[in-house]
């Protein structure tokens, strides 16, 4: 904050300047009262003209008549804070002569420049016109228009004797910028409210304007009042100029409360910025509800506004901000006084498909905005409210309404700004809020809305939101992912898996965290496991006290809840990258949550694991790159993600359908209620070989099904899980020699956190390098067998199918979705 509030400090120079007058006037009227004794009747008559009915013209600008002023009583300002603090001046407060008992006093500061200089007799005289709570007029002079104004002044003066107006001339340094200079002398007014003028005096104003000016209008707020405003937009400004609107700031003519100005030692600090945006945030957070203050009079003619340009604050660069408009925007009253930017979309673009709203500080707009732009050119609308100084303000790549969020930084923001938003019935239409600010009032309030609350630290790792659909984004809340860590006795292995859940990027999301130690875990284990503290949920422990092994780990390390329930199962031997949420997030929206023809209940799975070799092949072990497999068959779109029917068990998530479906299989087959244990279910792979192991189970139920998992095909093997396959359950007693050339062919880089620095608005994760920067529609997603030869979902279930009616012996096709005893024929 570049001033300070107008409380204490200001009160207590007043305080004192105050103390120093009641002195001053006590040592004044007891000379007075001697001289009275001696010199009754002569001195009574010098003192009532000179007291009531005189205008003197001083030079230096002092107040030499506030004794005068003091023995006039003090008058409240309409409302507020600044109410009292007037009240506290007690009976040496000043006023002027003839203010009408029901309106504040009023000091008028008139700059003079060449300009001004020549409608100066003109704007004195409409100035001085009665009735009017104007005491005071301080001409704001140059030395070297001293003479002439004193003469305009004279002039006046003699035309009109019953002008009771002090009129005062104060110097202007030249080496002083116009608005310091004018809101400097407006500091020091002895009344309660100022009008401050700029070289344009009040020509072109409308006589309702001059009366909200001029105090003929009491002002329901002590807040500052004008007729020409100016409201941030896009990456530059509107210039407004109608009635009740509020804007970011105005600019002169404006009356505005004394207390509200900052003292002149803090307006030094801003001597090189922009005087009136900077007063405008400043009364914006100094006990007013309405941004930068409030608009007065009718609507100024657009084309009017030759004021504006030199008016226009200056950006980061330096250089003044476009100006957009003239928009039209309607006369509001302070009710709903900030003027909707959702409303301002609307009227942009006619169909609307979803609208959006970004609350966040101004640094955050760099990430945010590109996001809102992404949204904007698919069609949606979007708008951003912008927290705190609009000197951090972006320039957004699109056409994205900013607007100016009127509070301190760091409090809540739902306080003072949201229940005027909400009383307009502006964010009733807002289906989706993005905001990096958490505030309690604003999701009280906006339950409604879907509230996306992203943490700032993660700003920077967004850019994969842009491939999240209407729908997708409506469903943000919808799915629950649970992590269930499956650990047993590699202490190390298990410190590498949580470090890099530690540092993985959750947007904001609650995933609580399930870690199933078996009975066999050491004590480092256990104490690591103890010690682990987790930010972004709750931790649940399982520890067995009777030995399961790896099956009966995985398997029963999660069951499902409901159908929007997902378990991203962890074996203590992988290690995620810390994009892999983000990727988790992107994919399942898309794939469970999005447009119905994208949404496929064939789907069990997203694993996070790129596939290098192919293990299930008869022959042995394949090397396998989807990449060169797509382009080598022809594929329009090789860089694609693609579905394949082995289940990863390398960090993958299930979803709840089909694991619930599992577990019912997994009863059915190891209890051998339908075949024998060693019946071969999957003809020709090498799974069968295996014993014990969940996977080949899962791949029974996968083949029998059509089922498929979701896989990543990101360029050399960028993955967003790894496995460093180490010596546990898969691989025992192998050579050294062996056991590391394997480890070789499973390990995988992780896809890392793009470096972010000061220039770029919003770095790639690479997560988007995808065919079109998306995700591709279901029917495109290639489809691979478990041999991994490119396939078709029809074959696949149709293989599927064919192999359940030669085990079973059943002719009719199973039709109850996840029904094991259906699949199975048992029924
Ligand atoms: C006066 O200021 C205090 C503290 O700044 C605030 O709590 C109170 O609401 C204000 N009163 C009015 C009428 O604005
Ligand atoms: C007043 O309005 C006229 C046009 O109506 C314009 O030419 C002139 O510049 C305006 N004066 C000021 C000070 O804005
Ligand atoms: C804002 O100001 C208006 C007018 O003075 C007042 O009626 C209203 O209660 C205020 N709202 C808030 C939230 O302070
Ligand atoms: C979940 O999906 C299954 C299978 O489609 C269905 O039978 C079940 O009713 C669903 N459960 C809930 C809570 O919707």
């Amino acid at each position: 904050m570049v001033f300070s509030q107008p409380s204490s400090p200001v009160l207590k120079a007043r305080r004192q300047r105050r103390r120093l007058y009641s002195r001053v006037l006590c040592v004044l009227l007891g000379v007075i009262s001697a001289i009275w004794f001696i010199r009754i009747v002569c001195f009574e008559q010098t003192a009532q003209s000179s007291g009531t009915r005189g205008s003197s013209l001083y030079d230096a600008g002092g107040h030499s008549s506030a004794s005068q002023r003091d023995a006039h009583q003090s008058l409240p300002l309409p409302l507020s804070n600044v109410t009292s603090h007037a009240h506290d001046s007690g009976p040496l407060s000043y006023h002027s002569h003839q203010a009408s008992l029901n309106s504040p006093a009023l000091t008028a500061i008139v700059p003079i420049t060449p300009r001004s200089l020549l409608d100066l007799e003109a704007t004195l005289s409409t100035l001085l016109q009665s009735p009017s709570p104007l005491a005071e007029v301080i001409l704001l002079t140059p030395r070297q228009h001293h003479s002439s104004t004193r003469h305009v002044v004279q002039s006046i003066l003699s035309k009109d004797d019953s002008v009771d107006v002090e009129m005062s001339l104060r110097i202007w340094p030249p080496s002083v910028e116009e608005g310091h200079a004018v809101l400097r002398a407006a500091r020091d007014a002895m009344t309660d409210w100022v009008l401050i003028l700029d070289e344009d005096g009040i020509t072109n104003l409308s006589g309702t304007s001059l009366d909200h000016l001029l105090l003929r209008e009491i002002p329901r707020i002590a807040t500052s009042i004008g007729v020409r405003g100016i409201e941030y937009y896009l990456d530059g400004v509107i210039c407004v100029s109608s009635s009740g609107s509020s804007a970011a700031f105005f600019v002169p003519p404006m009356v505005i409360p004394t207390a509200f100005i900052p003292e002149a030692s803090n307006l030094a600090a801003v001597l090189d910025t922009n005087v009136w945006s900077t007063l405008g945030q400043y009364l914006s957070t100094a006990g007013s509800n309405v941004s930068g203050g409030l608009g007065a009079g009718p609507h100024e003619n657009p084309l009017q506004q030759d004021w504006c340009s030199r008016y226009l604050p200056k950006g980061s660069d330096g250089t003044p901000l476009p100006v957009y408009g003239p928009i039209s925007r309607k006369a509001i009253h302070s009710d709903d006084a900030a003027m909707t930017t959702a409303e301002t979309v609307r009227q942009l673009d006619g169909v609307v498909t979803g609208t959006f709203l970004f609350v966040a500080r101004g640094q955050d707009l760099r990430y945010l905005l590109p996001l809102a732009c992404g949204l904007i050119s698919t069609g949606y609308s979007a708008s951003v409210l912008v927290q705190d100084v609009p000197g951090g303000l972006h320039r957004a790549p699109c056409e994205v309404p900013v607007s100016s969020l009127p509070s301190p930084p760091g409090a809540d923001i739902g306080g003072s700004f949201y229940p005027s938003l909400l009383a307009s019935g502006v964010l009733k239409n807002v289906d989706v809020i993005v905001s990096t600010l958490a505030s309690k009032a604003l999701i009280k309030e906006l339950s409604f809305a879907v509230l996306v609350h992203i943490p700032p630290e993660d700003l920077p790792y967004i850019d994969w939101m842009n491939a999240i659909g209407f729908e997708e984004w409506k469903h943000w809340h919808t799915p629950e992912i649970q992590l269930s860590v499956i650990t047993n006795n590699r202490p190390d292995s298990l410190r590498r898996l949580l470090d890099s859940l530690t540092s993985a990027r959750y947007f904001g999301d609650r995933l609580n965290l399930r870690i199933n130690i078996e009975q066999t875990a050491d004590s480092e284990t256990l104490r690591m496991v103890d010690e682990y503290s987790w930010a972004h949920g709750d931790v649940i422990l399982h520890h067995r006290v009777t030995h399961g092994g790896l099956l009966t780990a995985v398997v029963e390390s999660w069951y499902p809840h409901g159908n929007d329930s997902y378990a991203l199962i962890l074996e203590d031997d992988v290690e995620l990258s810390p994009l892999f949420y983000a990727y988790l997030k992107l994919s399942l929206l898309r794939y469970r949550y999005g447009k119905l023809e994208d949404r496929s209940a064939q789907l069990f799975g997203i694993s996070l694991y790129q596939q290098k070799n192919l293990e299930l092949r008869p022959e042995g072990r394949h090397l396998f790159n989807a990449r060169s497999l797509f382009e080598d068959a022809g594929l329009p779109q090789p860089t694609s993600p693609y579905l394949s029917q082995i289940a990863c068990s390398w960090g993958a998530l299930y979803f709840p359908e089909h694991w619930r479906e599992f577990h019912a299989y997994l009863i059915a087959r190891l209890s051998e209620t339908v075949w024998p244990l060693r019946q071969t279910v999957v003809p020709d792979v090498r799974s069968n070989r295996w014993t014990r192991s969940w996977k080949k189970y899962f791949i029974e139920l996968v083949y029998l099904r059509g089922y498929v998992m979701l896989y990543p095909n990101y360029a050399d093997y960028a993955s967003l899980s790894t496995n460093h396959l180490e010596v546990g359950s898969h691989v025992k007693d192998v050579p050294t020699e062996v056991y590391l050339r394997k480890k070789k062919l499973f390990n995988l880089p992780l896809m890392a956190l793009p470096p972010v620095d000061d220039t770029t608005s919003l770095p790639p994760t690479g997560l988007l390098e995808l065919p079109d920067g998306q995700l591709p529609p279901w029917k495109d997603l290639p489809v691979l067998d478990l041999l991994g030869e490119i396939a078709t979902q029809e074959t696949i279930t149709k293989r599927g199918g064919d192999r359940r009616a030669e085990l079973t012996g059943c002719d009719e096709p199973a039709l109850q979705a996840h029904d094991v005893q259906d699949l199975l024929c048992t029924q």
